[in-house]
């Protein structure tokens, strides 16, 4: 433990684990100014600049790796963000967005503290399918903010939607929809006067632009905070009210690996303890994919129906035009046949798959893995957590994901093709 006296006007950069106690004087940190008694943490692995406002004394705890340093003024952003949003009044929808590692998380926390500190009821929406802080990775999560944090992270989500995926490539469509359902449901549900909503750092290319822009006219945000590097956000803003705001110089960049690392143990995080459950596909259906929901076709119909695509067939089912075909072989794909779209479903294509049990609200019960689909008892084995076998009476349906996990929840691929199953 040891004191530490700041002058008015320092600026201290901090890494986590610590935690630090004003003795005497004010903080300023993520929004806040921390006065005597007052405590804040800064999680490991983080960091956070913080600016004493007056002549301070404060107690730090430091854990193991942890470091303070003292900074001149200039060498970080803390003075500019704060010149730029302490204006604002932070009541409606504030929208972040940004590429990735640019303080995004960390601005939400602030303009939430800061919505906060002015008696406002807020929520925080995070929809950064690949790094969310408040629930598991490949949704969208929502929660209220009770009380001040320092990092999103510290906060744990109320609800959450399964988005599918750990990028929204090629389903933004439904994000954008899921995030205005989110963003309403705070509003409505729960009489908040301010919604954060923290976004993915999917940016660079034209459908990322697209999508963007798309959630801006979508949710007509109150405030548009865009924290961008050079002109990356460009494209996005084009024609569009934002505040801009630089990133702050010396964050602690992810890899690639440190986001899967990440992710793999979230997926572990939320599916444990760990259970197998065989369920029932006629009483808990897929929400997205039609398997099993047409009628099954007769023997001699499939028996030709293989002949003709020279593949073994186990089992078919016709819906509409289409026959789902589950099938020897190892590529989902789709075959015309007279007039007939013939759906081959390889019979091991589900294995591994990461699957959201969505009660009648369309809100996560729990994240699960596709171990087995069996067609003629017309169960599945999915790999869920003990708590969604107590909620399983809540569980309307299993919607299926793109992202293939392995035994241990190593994400192995992303099964693209699947979309087009879809209903
Ligand atoms: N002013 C700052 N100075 C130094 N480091 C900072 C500052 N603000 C945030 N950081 C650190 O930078 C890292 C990235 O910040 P943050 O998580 O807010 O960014 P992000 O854009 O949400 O990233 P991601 O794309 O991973 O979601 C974190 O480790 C955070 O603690
Ligand atoms: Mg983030």
């Amino acid at each position: 433990m040891a004191i530490r006296h700041m002058s008015s006007g320092d600026i201290y950069r901090i890494e986590g684990p610590a935690k630090v106690v004003v003795k005497r004087g004010q903080i300023y940190a993520t929004g806040v100014v921390y006065r005597e008694g007052q405590s804040f943490t800064v999680l490991r692995a983080r960091r956070l600049v913080v600016k004493a406002l007056d002549h301070s004394e404060v107690e730090l705890v430091l854990g193991p790796g942890a470091l303070l340093e003292r900074i001149t003024p200039g060498e970080e952003v803390i003075d500019q963000w704060e010149s730029q949003i302490s204006s604002l009044d932070p009541r409606g929808i504030v929208l972040i967005i940004g590429v990735m590692d640019v303080g995004k998380s960390t601005a939400a926390a602030l303009i939430g503290n800061k919505a906060l500190a002015r008696g406002y009821r807020v929520a925080i929406v995070d929809a950064d399918v690949g790094q969310n802080d408040l629930g598991p990775p490949t949704t969208i999560s929502l929660t209220r903010l009770n009380s001040y944090v320092t990092h999103l992270r510290q906060l744990t989500a109320e609800k959450s939607i399964f988005l599918q995926s750990t990028s929204l490539e090629r389903i933004w469509r439904r994000a954008v929809e899921q995030i205005d359902r989110a963003v309403r449901y705070a509003v409505e549900k729960w009489g908040v006067d301010t919604v954060v909503v923290n976004t993915d750092g999917w940016i660079l290319d034209d459908e990322a632009v697209e999508y963007k822009r798309r959630l801006i006219e979508t949710l007509k945000p109150s405030i548009l905070l865009a924290i961008q590097v050079e002109r990356e956000l460009e494209r996005i803003l084009e024609g569009h009210k934002a505040i801009v705001l630089p990133p702050p110089p010396h964050v602690r960049a992810k890899s690639r690996e440190d986001r899967k690392v990440h992710r793999e143990m979230g997926y572990g995080r939320y599916i444990f303890p760990p259970v197998e459950l065989a369920i029932s596909l006629e009483k808990t259906p897929f929400c997205n994919l039609p398997l099993l929901s047409g009628v099954e076709i007769s023997d001699s119909v499939r028996r030709m129906l293989a002949k003709t695509l020279g593949l073994y067939i186990s089992r078919a089912y016709q819906a509409g035009d289409r026959v789902y075909a589950v099938v020897n072989g190892d590529v989902l794909q789709i075959k015309k046949v007279g007039g007939f779209q013939v759906v081959c479903v390889p019979a091991d294509f589900e294995r591994g798959l990461l699957v959201g049990l969505e009660d009648w609200e369309g809100f996560l019960v729990g994240l699960g893995v596709l171990r087995k689909i069996y067609y003629d008892k017309k169960k599945v084995i999915v790999a869920t957590s003990s708590d969604v076998e107590k909620r399983l009476g809540e569980v309307k349906c299993i919607r299926v994901g793109i992202v293939r996990l392995d035994d241990s929840f190593m994400e192995v691929e992303r099964v693209t093709q699947l979309l087009k199953l879809e209903t």
